[in-house]
């Protein structure tokens, strides 16, 4: 009996009255974020399909998580707050104080204020919700009055309560040259992490996004998914937790691992922005969602056409001088190349940058090598009606490097004469340090300003954090370092962004190993990988377009056997590969025959005709290359559903009367379409259909018919609107 009465009290005081007055709505047009402050603490009521009404939500009787919950309130959960006051105290209960709501064309700003229940402690939670896009992006801003510094332990950008029946996470692993493998598991009762601890070229292991999908596996076109993602390049942590009435919690941010951060009365501790979208049509809508908000609000420049690049790395490597590299720009200008990127190497004088071994850190144009300098390259290049880029990777030096002799103490180390780790023969630059920050920008601004024709800067960053230590940071703020990092290469781009506004930036760090929002904010493409070999890609790109848009996808033609994997495709194939994203080349033209440099030519102008479909369409996935079958496809459609491209992989051997049956998606049904064929380099068409007028009806519901039978063929279609 007396067990009976203690647990309806308890279930009194859990369940509460939302109050209406303090209903808060987040909303785009088909998502709600409701929250509502119950016994003065913020609550979640509804992630999710949009709500039209909020009418009765007073009378709701169940038990909602609270929003940003903080350690010593009473939660045995994970919490998104753990600070630790002057006094000792660890204890923080956040009441809510007020909010503000105001929209403004295409956005609905939200800011609610907490404070904790005995200090001068305040967390800002932050909201923008792009209407048209579906996307709500989330980020918390911690301050406070109190007399001495307040150590933040633990600081989350966002935490979020979803309900069903079970739980399905899609998240995206990898390794060098084997970035963006995508996994889903069913989450088991308990806490799943996704987290990664290296500071730089995280998202080589493992990306900062992830797909939940609600009570069944997820699937492009049906059931309920939400979608995120982190804009940050250092170290995340996304915890997922399933408890015992298959609540599924979400808590994500920057990573607390060894980071606790002093924050003084005067300063503000600002989170990365948490990116969110939800489907209730499967998680193809959700990649819709980002790719249309990340082209708007995200990337650099993201309405404008990307060019075609010729990038020098695989087709030269360390091994040229001025005379190899203007015959590869004859090449790259005779097969319709638009920028020509010079790589690595090209800097270095008392220790040469010929292999990874030296000089990186000293920025000056090798003598030996260059001796006329860049200008007369871009001179060679604007001569042949091509722009000129360059390779920079200013975070990092040699410790055989002019630089590392001069500024021993600007390197990340371990401290007390310890061993420093090395990583491709190359330690990092700490970047915690402004005066790092300020050599890091002049850098990029020596070379701009002494080569103003640059248009395009691939920068680069070859190894992460193991060497954990800065001589800049006071003893008791060592653990800021991961953070620092971050935010000071943060303020270098930005600095940069803005002195350069016409320059295009690549993120790269060993391949993709800086694919997140964060980067993107400040960059307008990365390199997915420095594995090329078309058939890995197939599943590199897949991965990698669920949460990034093609425009930002750096994918190149590359020679065969592969340089990474020795696999041999036919440059069809590599080609209808590069086609996916922004495409470019990575060979020396030298590499290839006047029959191949003719195809190759004709594929770069076909791009150029139908890149603003690839660049700013919405992504279809038709066809995974997980899936048994040994096809895949995807397509690009323009907005308005008038054009698309389609490109179909097979990459199994198939007996002879096997077709590939591909299913469009995303058309006007009642449309009629034009079907032609590009990049074909066969007498006999490989779907029967070419050069016929078909129903958005028919193609989608009854498919087209895809001869391939032979492991790396491939096939594009165009589709045009004709009534
Ligand atoms: C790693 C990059 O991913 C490559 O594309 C190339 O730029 C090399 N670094 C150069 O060292």
């Amino acid at each position: 009996m007396k067990i009976k009465w203690i647990m309806v009290i308890c279930t009194l005081l859990c369940v509460g009255v939302l109050a209406k007055a303090q209903i808060i709505h987040i909303e785009t047009e088909r998502i709600s974020l409701v929250y509502g402050v119950n016994d003065e603490k913020l609550q979640q009521v509804h992630f999710g399909n949009h709500l039209s009404s909020v009418d009765g939500v007073e009378h709701l009787s169940t038990k909602f998580d609270e929003i940003y919950p903080s350690f010593g309130n009473g939660s045995s959960n994970e919490v998104a707050l753990i600070a630790t006051h002057a006094d000792g105290s660890m204890a923080t209960d956040l009441i809510y104080q007020n909010h503000q709501q105001s929209i403004d064309d295409n956005i609905q700003t939200t800011t609610i204020l907490l404070k904790d229940e005995k200090k001068a402690f305040f967390v800002e939670l932050n909201f923008k919700a792009y209407q048209a896009e579906d996307v709500i992006e989330q980020w918390v801003v911690i301050h406070h009055k109190e007399k001495k510094a307040v150590r933040l332990e633990q600081f989350a950008s966002s935490t979020i309560g979803f309900k069903a029946e079970s739980y399905y996470l899609t998240h995206f692993y990898g390794s060098w040259a084997k970035e963006m493998q995508m996994t889903e598991e069913k989450l088991c009762n308990g806490i799943k992490l996704i987290e990664t601890k290296r500071g730089v070229r995280s998202t080589e292991y493992e990306n900062p996004s992830f797909v939940l999908a609600l009570d069944q596996k997820a699937s492009d076109a049906n059931g309920e998914v939400a979608m995120g993602a982190l804009a940050w390049s250092g170290n995340f942590r996304f915890s997922f937790q399933v408890d015992d009435k298959e609540n599924c919690q979400l808590v994500a941010g920057i990573n607390p691992y060894a980071s606790a951060y002093w924050l003084s009365p005067k300063e503000e501790f600002v989170t990365p922005r948490m990116i969110l979208t939800y489907s209730n049509t499967g998680k193809n809508q959700a990649s819709i969602n980002l790719h249309r908000w990340a082209r708007k609000y995200n990337l650099q420049d993201g309405d404008e056409e990307r060019p075609i690049v010729l990038n020098s790395w695989e087709g030269a490597y360390f091994k040229f001088d001025a005379d190899k590299l203007k015959s590869m720009m004859d090449g790259a200008a005779e097969m319709g190349v638009e920028v020509f990127v010079l790589d690595d190497g090209w800097f270095g004088n008392k220790y040469p940058r010929n292999s990874d071994k030296s000089g990186l850190g000293d920025w000056q144009v090798n003598k030996k090598k260059l001796p006329k300098g860049i200008g007369d390259l871009i001179d060679y290049a604007e001569g042949k009606g091509l722009q000129f880029g360059i390779w920079v990777e200013p975070e990092m030096v040699n410790p055989k490097s002019e630089l590392a002799e001069q500024h021993p103490e600007w390197i990340i180390q371990r401290l007390n004469d310890r061993e420093e780790i090395l990583e491709r023969s190359q330690l990092l630059l700490d970047l915690s340090n402004p005066e790092v920050q300020d050599f890091v920008f002049g850098v990029v601004d020596n070379v701009l300003t002494e080569n103003p024709r640059i248009v395009y800067v691939k920068w680069d960053a070859n190894r992460h954090i193991q060497n954990f230590g800065s001589t800049y940071l006071d003893a008791d703020k060592q653990s800021h370092l991961w953070i620092d990092y971050t935010k000071g290469l943060e303020k270098v781009l930005a600095k940069l962004n803005e002195k350069y506004p016409d320059i295009i930036f690549q993120a790269c760090a060993s391949g993709g190993g800086r694919v997140d929002y964060g980067a993107l904010n400040y960059t307008h493409e990365f390199w997915a990988s420095d594995d090329t070999d078309p058939f890995e890609r197939l599943f590199i790109q897949w991965g990698t377009n669920h949460i990034y848009p093609a425009i930002a996808t750096g994918a190149h033609i590359t020679k065969s056997p592969n340089h990474q994997t020795n696999r041999a495709t036919p440059l069809k194939f590599r080609c209808d590969m590069a086609m996916g994203g922004r495409l470019g080349l990575e060979l020396s033209p030298d590499n290839l025959d006047e029959k191949d440099i003719d195809y190759v030519k004709r594929v770069l102008e076909t791009y150029k005709a139908n890149r603003s479909i690839i660049q700013f369409g919405d992504l279809f996935r038709l066809n995974s290359p997980y899936d048994k079958d040994g096809y895949a496809a995807i397509s690009y459609i323009t907005p308005e559903k008038d054009e698309a491209v389609v490109m179909a992989y097979c990459h199994e051997f198939h007996r002879r009367d096997e077709r590939a049956l591909i299913k469009l998606q995303g058309l006007d049904e009642d449309a009629v379409y034009h079907i032609s064929e590009l990049n074909g380099n066969r007498k006999v068409n490989q779907v029967n259909e070419i050069g016929k007028e078909i129903s958005g009806a028919l193609l989608m519901n009854r498919g087209l018919f895809i001869n391939m039978k032979k492991p790396y063929e491939s096939v594009v279609i165009k589709l045009e609107k004709v009534r």
